[in-house]
């Protein structure tokens, strides 16, 4: 059996428009099942139906509690089939019931070099910080915000003139690289998750893979 990925988002959905495109250019080995989100104006959602795919809207303000609505969308992940999850700019943190359904088979992708700068307005705060790079992580899913081994990082430099928008969209295109190409990694098994540690090809991670344009 392919592997089939459940793509969770908030937004404009770009990283899972990648994801899709290179499931369809076979530079990833699977299939993306379900895109689902929290948001029924999300923009992806109509970008991913669009071309066939089955979409899904849990809205937590439906579900008296929290949990509840994690339920929801566990089972819609479920019901589609899904062998891994992928969050793209999924803006909501999940229950540690949820994450652990999915240990080691979920990857979320932040825009900051982990640990620096969990949570929201990343680009802001590595410029308010003085910093000279900020960049992309890719790591697994744990109950934490953007915690979880990390398994793969992209930098750039921070320009005098840069802005929080155009830090974004430089980063924006580090992650359109790197999401793929780490979701490969787990589809093919090259990437695991053993004793909560990233092991690519056998090797432990005790940094993450270091991305170059180069
Ligand atoms: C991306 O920059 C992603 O790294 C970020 O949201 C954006 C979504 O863009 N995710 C987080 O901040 C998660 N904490 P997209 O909808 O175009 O993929």
């Amino acid at each position: 059996m392919g592997a089939k990925l459940a793509v969770l988002i908030s937004g404009r959905g770009s990283n899972m428009q990648c994801i899709v495109n290179a499931c369809e250019k076979g530079d990833i080995n699977a299939e993306v099942c379900l895109v689902a989100s929290d948001r029924a104006d999300a923009g992806g959602l109509a970008w991913a139906a669009q071309r066939g795919i089955a979409t899904a809207v849990i809205n937590p303000k439906d579900y008296q509690h929290r949990d509840d609505a994690d339920k929801a969308m566990a089972a819609q992940i479920k019901a589609h089939g899904s062998t891994h999850l992928l969050l793209a700019g999924y803006m909501r943190i999940l229950s540690e019931e949820f994450v652990a359904q999915f240990s080691g088979r979920a990857l979320n992708i932040h825009p900051s070099l982990l640990p620096k700068y969990k949570g929201l307005n990343s680009h802001a705060r590595a410029l308010a910080a003085g910093d000279q790079e900020c960049g992309a992580t890719v790591h697994f899913v744990s109950a934490a915000l953007d915690s979880g081994p990390a398994v793969i990082q992209a930098k750039v430099m921070i320009e005098p003139s840069d802005d929080a928008e155009t830090l974004a969209a430089k980063v924006l295109c580090l992650e359109h690289i790197i999401y793929p190409k780490a979701t490969q990694w787990l589809v093919t098994d090259r990437l695991v998750l053993e004793d909560n540690k990233a092991r690519l090809d056998n090797q432990l991670l005790e940094t993450p893979r270091q991305y170059s344009v180069a």
